[in-house]
């Protein structure tokens, strides 16, 4: 068990440069499944997420190598269908790989995947698609089968545009005979990087990124290399440390398009904003205005996943903000802790109440999920004292070397043992 020291107050400056997309690259990584050639991922980043889909992927018969940065796959030989119960548990997106397993040899075997503790997260839309796509879905002994020998094209409505559920649908879709036409899907860059990539397989998709994608089922798909698209969450997670610390901040290697709503929130509030086509830039505020009034939406509104981070920054702003959280039930775990901090919220159903303070105050507090730890290390970097952050754990499966890059930008963050 390792933790990170933080000693608040430093303001970061400098540059900093992010990583490709941890959940563009997990997607990546089952499709790559649905060829029987060499896929490589370039440029892929080794957190622990992606090693835990990896081990996924070998354990169902699949090679992966990593050369440099790069990793490569190839899934010649697939010799199993099922998807271990532990790894399973270990990341949600495992149940990506049912759509791909379906696609390549048309039967798979999984029990309910597993992931960050934020609420719910049923697999209904996921189970609903599939069926719709006539894959025979049966329910045994805690394990979920999929027989997909007589599945075909289909209109598929989601009742909500789940990222996951559209990922999955169209992975399962790209080699089913006929025609499938999905609405209601989700928008978000990640599922257009995955349609490109497919593409660049073979597949014949159109419509990513609009609420309707059509996919047309084709026999067979090959090989690719394919560069995933940059961490539009690291990023505002970066620009959020250059804001809650009241320095300048350059994010490189990202996409300022992706991050619209983030920018539209915090420019000219927690401080001034530019953007290029691939970096943004933040001179922060010494004492920034509170943004009012954040609700969590699906792309392109304001992202769930940067909800605990601007969070956060929201406790030492002057006046009070009002943060609701729609797309998960019990995503404001950071909250406790970031009371053990000296933050005023109060939580009312999905909605949190943060009454700014004039600064926060080191203490012992626990990452609960991946991003309510990133929240908690900018709280630790903005307050007086030492805070310790611990089940950093959690934090290495999003961002890769978290605290060396915050290091280079001038924070006081160690990693050390517990
Ligand atoms: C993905 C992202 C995650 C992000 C989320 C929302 C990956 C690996 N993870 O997660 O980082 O926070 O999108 O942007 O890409 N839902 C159902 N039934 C389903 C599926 C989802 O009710 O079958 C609900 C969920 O409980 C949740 C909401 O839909 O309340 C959004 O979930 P979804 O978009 O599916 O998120 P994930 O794909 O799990």
């Amino acid at each position: 068990m390792e933790k990170f020291l933080i000693e608040g107050g430093h303001k970061l400056n400098g540059e900093v440069s992010v990583c490709k997309a941890k959940n563009c690259v997990l997607a990546l990584l089952a499709a790559s499944v649905l060829t029987d050639e060499l896929v490589i991922i370039k440029d892929c980043p080794k957190i622990a997420d992606v090693v835990s889909m990896i081990n996924i992927l070998e354990s169902i018969g699949v090679k992966t190598k990593w050369v440099d940065g790069d990793i490569h796959i190839d899934s010649s030989n697939i010799t199993d269908h099922e998807i271990p119960e532990t790894l399973a548990k270990e990341i949600r997106s495992s149940i990506f790989l049912v759509g791909s397993i379906l696609g390549r040899i048309k039967h798979a075997k999984s029990v309910f995947p597993g992931g960050c503790e934020i609420g719910l997260r049923p697999i209904d839309l996921h189970l609903k698609g599939l069926k719709d796509l006539n894959v025979i879905v049966t329910e045994e002994g805690g394990y979920i089968y999929f027989d997909g020998k007589n599945a075909r094209g289909n209109n598929i409505h989601l009742d909500f545009p789940s990222v996951g559920a559209t990922e999955n649908i169209i992975m399962a879709a790209v080699l089913t005979n006929g025609v499938t036409v999905l609405t209601n899907a989700a928008k978000e860059p990640e599922i257009v990087a995955l349609a490109d990539f497919l593409q660049v397989m073979g597949a014949k998709i159109g419509g990513a990124g609009s609420s309707t994608i059509i996919i047309e089922g084709v026999k067979k798909l090959n090989g690719a290399v394919f560069t995933p698209i940059p961490d539009r969450i690291s990023a505002g997670t970066f620009l959020l440390a250059g804001a809650i610390t009241g320095g300048e901040v350059c994010v490189k290697n990202c996409c300022p398009k992706h991050m619209s709503a983030l920018i539209s929130k915090i420019d000219g509030v927690a401080g001034d904003i530019k953007a290029y086509r691939n970096e943004i830039y933040i001179k922060g505020y010494k004492k920034h205005k509170s943004v009012n009034l954040i609700e969590t939406q699906p792309y392109p509104g304001f992202p769930t996943d940067l909800q605990a981070q601007i969070t956060a920054l929201e406790c030492v702003a002057d006046g009070t903000s009002i943060v609701v959280e729609n797309m998960f039930e019990t995503r404001f775990k950071h909250v406790t802790e970031l009371l053990k901090m000296g933050a005023d919220i109060t939580v009312r159903d999905r909605a949190a109440i943060i009454r700014g303070v004039k600064n926060l105050h080191g203490a012992q507090v626990s990452a609960s999920d991946l991003r309510a730890g990133a929240a908690l290390v900018l709280a630790g970097l903005k307050a007086e004292g030492v805070t310790e952050v611990i089940n950093v754990k959690q934090i290495d499966r999003g961002y890769y070397n978290f605290e060396e890059r915050l290091r280079s930008l001038g924070a006081s963050i160690k990693r050390v043992d517990n």
